[in-house]
């Protein structure tokens, strides 16, 4: 027995679901800030039509809309100490070192791995690198894994990878065949919440080495996390979506189209007009390639 009241779990309940904690991993909690794990980290801050849309998957356009940013995920308890800035640069310049030894996708998947800096890591059951075909002409990047992911180990299997498949098969990618697909940040952040700008420059030499191993031609950018940390810029996705960029750090210049994230698709079923411009705009491009 407990000693404690129905409603008094009930609340604990509540407490831990409010925190973050949605999710059995283990038989037994893990207190990973007292393990001396790395520091936890800080709280997140139309193209004209050439096809017609699938009816099943692309309705008829509606108004436009913002995308809702991800909901915060309240914190019950005070939050962990926070990395320095100091920390912050030897985790970025360690990432970069790692990065740039890696000189095969395996051995970048190892080294991710065995990287301990990032904060994201030791709340994630897995590090989920890629899916997809490594010859592929098509880079897909989007934002962080989710639940599901993390419970596979492979991105974009939850709705919003359900709805991503549907999209692409529209155009004739297939992850099977034809498509190469990762993430920003390769670990859940704890509640889906957005990862924090910190997790994001951590990874990002991460991300570059993948994108120089691959060698693909075009870059497709799901939603704002993508789209901002690769090409730079502060405009945000609805602004962006559809209009080709360049990615185009020190040792690539490849052509980069943004879209609308699934998960916010998935949300908002009126985009999925919006959603076909851009993909018939990469699909003509992508034949070309
Ligand atoms: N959303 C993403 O951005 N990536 C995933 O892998 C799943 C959902």
């Amino acid at each position: 027995m407990t000693g404690l009241t129905q409603h008094q779990i009930i609340d604990l309940l509540r407490q831990n679901l409010e925190a973050g904690c949605g999710d059995v991993l283990a038989e037994a909690p893990v207190h990973y800030y007292q393990q001396g794990a790395a520091s936890p980290p800080k709280a997140a801050p139309a193209q004209a039509m050439q096809e017609a849309p699938q009816a099943e998957i692309f309705p008829a356009p509606q108004a436009e809309v913002s995308p809702a940013p991800r909901a915060a995920v309240p914190i019950a308890k005070p939050a962990p100490p926070m990395a320095g800035a100091t920390e912050l640069k030897d985790a970025i310049a360690m990432a970069q070192k790692l990065a740039a030894e890696a000189d095969t996708v395996e051995a970048l998947h190892q080294a991710i791995q065995d990287f301990e800096l990032c904060g994201l890591k030791p709340t994630a059951k897995h590090c989920v690198f890629q899916d997809g075909i490594a010859s592929a002409k098509v880079m897909l990047i989007g934002e962080a894994p989710g639940k599901e992911e993390d419970m596979e180990g492979r991105p974009f299997v939850g709705p919003a990878g359900q709805m991503l498949d549907k999209m692409l098969a529209a155009i004739g990618l297939r992850r099977d065949e034809n498509i190469y697909i990762t993430n920003i940040v390769p670990w859940r952040p704890p509640g889906n919440r957005s990862p924090s700008a910190d997790e994001i420059a951590i990874c990002q030499p991460f991300v570059a080495r993948h994108i120089e191993l691959i060698q693909p031609e075009i870059l497709l950018l799901a939603g704002n996390i993508a789209s901002k940390t690769l090409l730079g810029t502060q405009v945000g996705i609805t602004k962006l979506r559809g209009q080709w960029q360049r990615y185009q750090p020190d040792a690539a210049n490849l052509e980069a189209l943004p879209m609308l994230h699934p998960a916010y698709v998935v949300r908002r079923p009126e985009t999925k007009a919006d959603v076909w411009a851009d993909l018939c705009a990469l699909k003509a491009k992508w034949r070309h390639a």
